[in-house]
């Protein structure tokens, strides 16, 4: 009991219960118990290892995974992503507790904006209204009049009026993609994320060279001058859909390695080839933050139902109204 109390006071420092795992544990079998004796679900973004990809009740992109987490009747929430899903998780559900292995887990879009700094842009523009991507935290969407996904990001744009003004945060590249395909002119904050800004555009021209039959597949957070040669740009629930759907044999995928678990066990017969990364010595399509939930840590996080996720109420609500936004729109466009 000594020890726990240790790791809860390191708890903010580590981002992780830092316990000592009872050796030989099956790991696995140990966390579905805890699944069925907590009534917990486990929600799980497909940038997750494979392990706890194959653990989860719910396996999504942001936007199923948001659903999920609004439909939801369990008591606690097992989020295995990271840290601005766990917390959108938690303005969806008030009363639940939701947990999150590694509260370290966080994201270089969501890290780029502030709410401050986007209020800031918000009163250069007095008549624009804030259209916010999910990657970003809960002072930033309280900050926004609308949350969108990748998955529903082009349709919530062509429902809004088109002379309205919109200011988008805070991936340029997503930005730039939209202001392309629904024909629009929004100001961008200057956000990106690393794991798509790291691809080389040098290095896949030579993996399309060496699979002259493959379709190059792409998420939107790339940029630009990778997203021009892309067969297809989609959020990962539409890229994991085209490989499924599409007659071609081999796929070039250019987003984080993790969505290939799901792909090859979707679409077996069909050569998935990870696009390469500028930094020939690095795992840089793997993005580090979503990696840094591991089996031990969620085992002890379901454990000992720690790291919780909490917000404050009055930013809670003002989250919510946004997120609600998205919720209602992308159920009136689907
Ligand atoms: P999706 O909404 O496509 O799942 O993307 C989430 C994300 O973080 C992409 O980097
Ligand atoms: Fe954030 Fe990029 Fe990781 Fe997605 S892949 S969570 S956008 S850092």
């Amino acid at each position: 009991m000594e020890a726990l109390e240790q790791a809860v006071t390191k708890l903010s420092d580590k981002g992780y219960l830092d316990v000592k795992v009872p050796e030989g544990i099956d790991l696995i079998a140990e966390i579905k118990k805890l699944k069925e004796e907590k009534n917990a679900v486990i929600l799980a973004h497909y940038y997750q290892s494979g392990e706890i990809q194959d653990l989860a009740d719910y396996l999504g992109d942001s936007l199923q995974l948001a659903r999920a987490a609004a439909k939801t009747d369990a008591d606690m929430i097992v989020f295995c992503g990271v840290h601005f899903m766990a917390e959108s998780a938690k303005i969806l559900n008030p009363t639940k507790k939701v947990v999150l292995p590694d509260t370290k887990a966080g994201c270089s879009l969501a890290d780029s904006c502030s709410a401050e700094g986007l209020k800031g842009l918000r009163e250069q523009y007095p008549n624009a209204i804030v259209v916010s991507y999910i990657n970003c935290d809960a002072g930033v969407k309280a900050e926004s009049d609308i949350i969108v996904t990748s998955s529903n990001a082009e349709a919530i744009i062509n429902s809004l009026p088109q002379e309205q003004e919109i200011i988008f945060a805070p991936d340029r590249n997503l930005g730039r993609y939209l202001n392309q395909v629904c024909n629009r002119n929004m100001i961008l904050w200057d956000g990106a994320c690393i794991v798509h800004e790291a691809f080389s555009l040098e290095r896949i021209a030579q993996q399309i060279a060496d699979h002259p039959k493959a379709k190059l597949i792409a998420h939107p957070e790339a940029q630009e001058d990778l997203l021009k040669f892309a067969h297809f740009i989609g959020s990962t629930s539409r890229l994991l859909d085209y490989v499924v759907e599409d007659d071609a044999e081999e796929f070039i995928v250019a987003t984080e390695e993790g969505i290939l678990h799901e792909m090859a066990k979707l679409a077996p017969n069909k050569k998935l080839i990870p696009a390469l990364v500028q930094d020939e010595s690095c795992n840089c399509s793997e993005c580090f933050y979503m990696k840094l939930s591991t089996l031990e840590k969620l085992y002890l996080c379901m454990k000992y139902e720690l790291p919780e996720i909490q917000i404050e109420e009055d930013l809670r609500i003002k989250a919510l109204a946004a997120i609600n936004r998205m919720l209602d729109l992308s159920e009136k466009i689907k």
